[in-house]
C-alpha cells in the first residue's frame, strides 16, 4: 500500500496577463503547497482487476455528485499508462477528499497529480512527456504535480505550464477558509473586466523575513478576487472575517475562489482557524505551515 499526499495550491498572488487565441488566460502566479490536502492511497488488486476509485473524507459525497465515473484521478492513471505504452495496473484507490470541491485550491488537479505519482512508481515517462500529460489534464496539473513530487513554492506562468521552482518562503502559518459555495472557474474567467493586467513585480532570490515577504505581497493581487466577489458574496464575508483577526498579516482569496487564506506568523494559525471555527461553524476552515 502506498499514500501520496495531495496538497491544496495556493494562489499567494494571481495575476491575468492575457489571453490565448483559445480563449485560456496567460497569468502570471507565486503558488505555494500548505500541509492541508487530501490523500490518495493505493494498494494491489486482484490480477487482472480494471483499477477502482473509492471516495471517503468529508468532501466525498460533493465530489461524487459532480465528477461520478469521469473523476480526474483515474483518467490520469488511464493517460499515464496509455502514455507509457503499458496496461493499466490493478490498483484499489482511496481518495481521501479533506479539500472542498470547486473552491480555487487545486483540490481536483491536486489529485490528479497524485495519481500521476502513484502511476509513475511503476512506469518510466520523460520529464516533458510527464508535463505535457499533467498539462493536457487541466491547466493546474503541471503545478500540482511540482506540489505533489517536492512542495516547492512556484511562479506560475503562461497557463500554467511554465514552472519556475523558487527558494523556500520564510516560515509562517497559513489559514484557508471556504463558505461552502462553489466557484465555476470558467464562470469567472468569462466575467473578469480586465486581461492585460501587469505580470508580479519581480521576485527577489529569496525572501528572507516574513515581512519581506508581506511587503511584496501587498503589490500583487489576485486579479479573480472582484469578479468572485460579485458572483459570490460569501467570498466579501471570509475576507471581512479573515481580515479583522489581529494575527492576520494579510488575507487574500486564492485561484477563482471561493476558498481565501490568511498568512499568520508561524505558530499562530491553529487559534486563527479555532476562533473562525467557533465564530463560523458553517465554514469550512483548515490551518497549517507551508509543505
Ligand atoms: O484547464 P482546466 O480544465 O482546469 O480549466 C478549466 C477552465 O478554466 C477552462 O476551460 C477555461 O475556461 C478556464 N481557464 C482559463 N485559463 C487558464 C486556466 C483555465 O481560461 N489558464
Amino acid at each position: 500500500m502506498t499514500a501520496c499526499f495531495a496538497p491544496a495550491k495556493v494562489n499567494l498572488a494571481l495575476h491575468i496577463t492575457g489571453q490565448r487565441a483559445d480563449g485560456y488566460h496567460l497569468l502570471d502566479s507565486l503558488v505555494v503547497f500548505p500541509r492541508i490536502g487530501d490523500t490518495l492511497i493505493a494498494s494491489a488488486a486482484p490480477a487482472g482487476a480494471a483499477p477502482s476509485l473509492t471516495l471517503t473524507g468529508r468532501f466525498a459525497a460533493e465530489l461524487g455528485e459532480t465528477a461520478a465515473q469521469d473523476n480526474l484521478v483515474l483518467r490520469a492513471l488511464g493517460a499515464a499508462c496509455a502514455a507509457a505504452g503499458r496496461p493499466e495496473p490493478s490498483l484499489a484507490l482511496t481518495l481521501d477528499k479533506q479539500l472542498p470541491v470547486a473552491s480555487g485550491i487545486g483540490g481536483g488537479s491536486s489529485d490528479a497529480a497524485a495519481a500521476l505519482k502513484v502511476a509513475l512508481d511503476d512506469l518510466e515517462l520523460a520529464p516533458e512527456a510527464l508535463q505535457s500529460l499533467a498539462l493536457s489534464l487541466g491547466a493546474d496539473v503541471p503545478a500540482c504535480l511540482e506540489g505533489v513530487l517536492t512542495g516547492r513554492p512556484l511562479r506560475m506562468s503562461g497557463i500554467g505550464e511554465t514552472l519556475t521552482p523558487l527558494s523556500p518562503l520564510p516560515d509562517l502559518g497559513m489559514v484557508l477558509v471556504n463558505p461552502g459555495k462553489p466557484v465555476s472557474t470558467p464562470a469567472i474567467f468569462r466575467s473578469l473586466s480586465r486581461r492585460d493586467n501587469p505580470p508580479l513585480p519581480d521576485l527577489p532570490d529569496r525572501f528572507e523575513t516574513l515581512e519581506t515577504l508581506i511587503d511584496w505581497l501587498k503589490g500583487t493581487r489576485n486579479d479573480m478576487q472582484a469578479a468572485a466577489e460579485t458572483l459570490c458574496p460569501e467570498i466579501t464575508s471570509v475576507l471581512q472575517a479573515l481580515s479583522e483577526a489581529p494575527s492576520t498579516r494579510l488575507a487574500r482569496m486564492s485561484g477563482s475562489g471561493a476558498t481565501c487564506f490568511a498568512l499568520t506568523a508561524p505558530g499562530d494559525e491553529e487559534q486563527l482557524a479555532q476562533d473562525l471555527r467557533a465564530a463560523h461553524p458553517d465554514w469550512w476552515v483548515a490551518a497549517g505551515p507551508l509543505l
